[in-house]
């Protein structure tokens, strides 16, 4: 590709071009028949659009704040491992670019950059993503390493009681070692028969026991409000508010988990109506598009987060990259709401979009 990238599946495609195999595998590939993957994007070409006309539309204000901290545009960077098979700079590059969007990152337990080195590469609000191990003490380690650090919030992921079979990593036999939060703590090198030892890191590390009951511990040992990741249902965003989570993140893992898992954007209005405003809900999911984002937030989200497109940006063009996507998808969000209306983002309603009989439950 000659031309300058103009949009997120352009980027995709210079990160495969940049990538080696093993890894553009690894970042764009789901579980198994890849249905949720493909279901996460097509489920929003099934959602229209209801613009208004004759709106003073001559300035449109993107800002908006999550957990009260103010960024410049509902789109947040969901927590991605291993940045540097990415890029040499890793995660540092891409907070350095949510900095400079002042937006917030979620960086992953799984990082290939410390929590440490990260947080001392910018000045910018930052969530930390765990998921929890067998061994507590690991896990409490990484939540006060982030609060000392000056991260603002804890994002639990409980998608993940094992990994889901991404048979592109399989086949590959993907190595994946460079989980520098664990160094000195515990060791991140399993073998594995069937050939990803990412998996094999999870089998040996992950608590598949973590329940309902486990959120009041995460809770007793941090001051950091908690959010949970990996809600699709209504019944399970009421539970999360009867043990308090301060908020919740509509997430299926980008289709990386359980395969046949709805598409996300079929199902945040679910639980945004079972959540009723009592905590925000934030989404993740196939946002590919400013019109995906709109669509987002008019069925209920405080902001989107964006993974895989962060990655592409970082792989085809480091921090500039991830900054590129950042801005393109904020541009492409301002003229959606300017054609249909909304000078900010509150004007943006559930009388915005229209669904296809039966694409929400
Ligand atoms: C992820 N995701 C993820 N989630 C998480 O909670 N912790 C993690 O370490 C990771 N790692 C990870 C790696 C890669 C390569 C991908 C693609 C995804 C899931 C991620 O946070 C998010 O839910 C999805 O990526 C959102 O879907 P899109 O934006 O990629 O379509």
């Amino acid at each position: 590709m000659g031309a300058e990238p103009v949009n997120v599946n352009e980027f995709e495609e210079l990160a495969r071009q940049a990538l080696p195999k093993m890894f553009y595998d690894h970042y764009s590939s789901g579980a198994e028949d890849q249905h949720t993957l493909k279901e996460n994007v097509k489920a929003f070409q099934k959602i229209m659009i209801r613009p208004r006309i004759l709106v003073d539309v001559s300035r449109i204000d993107l800002s908006t704040t999550v957990l009260g901290y103010k960024i410049s545009a509902p789109i947040m960077i969901a927590p991605t491992a291993r940045h540097k098979l990415a890029h040499p700079q890793g995660e540092v590059a891409t907070a350095r670019a949510a900095a400079s969007c002042n937006t917030i990152m979620i960086l992953s337990y799984m990082s290939s950059c410390t929590i440490e080195e990260v947080a001392s590469s910018c000045n910018a609000v930052r969530f930390f993503q765990i998921y929890m191990y067998k061994r507590r003490d690991i896990t409490a380690k990484l939540v006060q390493r982030a609060e000392r650090c000056g991260y603002k919030a804890i994002v639990l992921t409980v998608d993940t009681p094992r990994l889901g079979r991404r048979e592109a990593d399989i086949k590959n036999k993907m190595i994946a070692p460079q989980l520098k939060n664990f160094e000195g703590l515990i060791s991140t090198e399993f073998s594995s028969d069937d050939g990803s030892n990412v998996e094999a890191f999870v089998r040996n590390t992950f608590d598949a026991s973590l329940s309902w009951k486990d959120i009041g511990w995460l809770r007793s040992i941090t001051k950091l409000p908690v959010l949970i990741k990996g809600v699709v249902t209504h019944e399970d965003a009421l539970k999360a508010i009867e043990v308090g989570v301060d908020g919740i993140v509509v997430s299926n893992h980008g289709g990386r988990q359980l395969d046949y898992a709805p598409a996300t954007i079929s199902v945040l209005e679910e639980v945004v109506d079972a959540v009723k405003g009592k905590v925000p809900v934030l989404f993740d999911g196939g946002i590919r598009r400013g019109t995906d984002i709109f669509k987002a937030l008019a069925l209920g989200a405080q902001a989107v987060l964006i993974g895989r497109p962060a990655v592409y940006g970082l792989a085809a063009k480091g921090e500039d990259g991830v900054k590129r996507v950042i801005e393109m998808l904020k541009n492409e969000l301002e003229n959606t709401m300017a054609f249909s209306g909304c000078p900010t983002l509150k004007d943006i309603s559930r009388n915005h979009v229209r669904t296809q009989h039966g694409i929400l439950h």
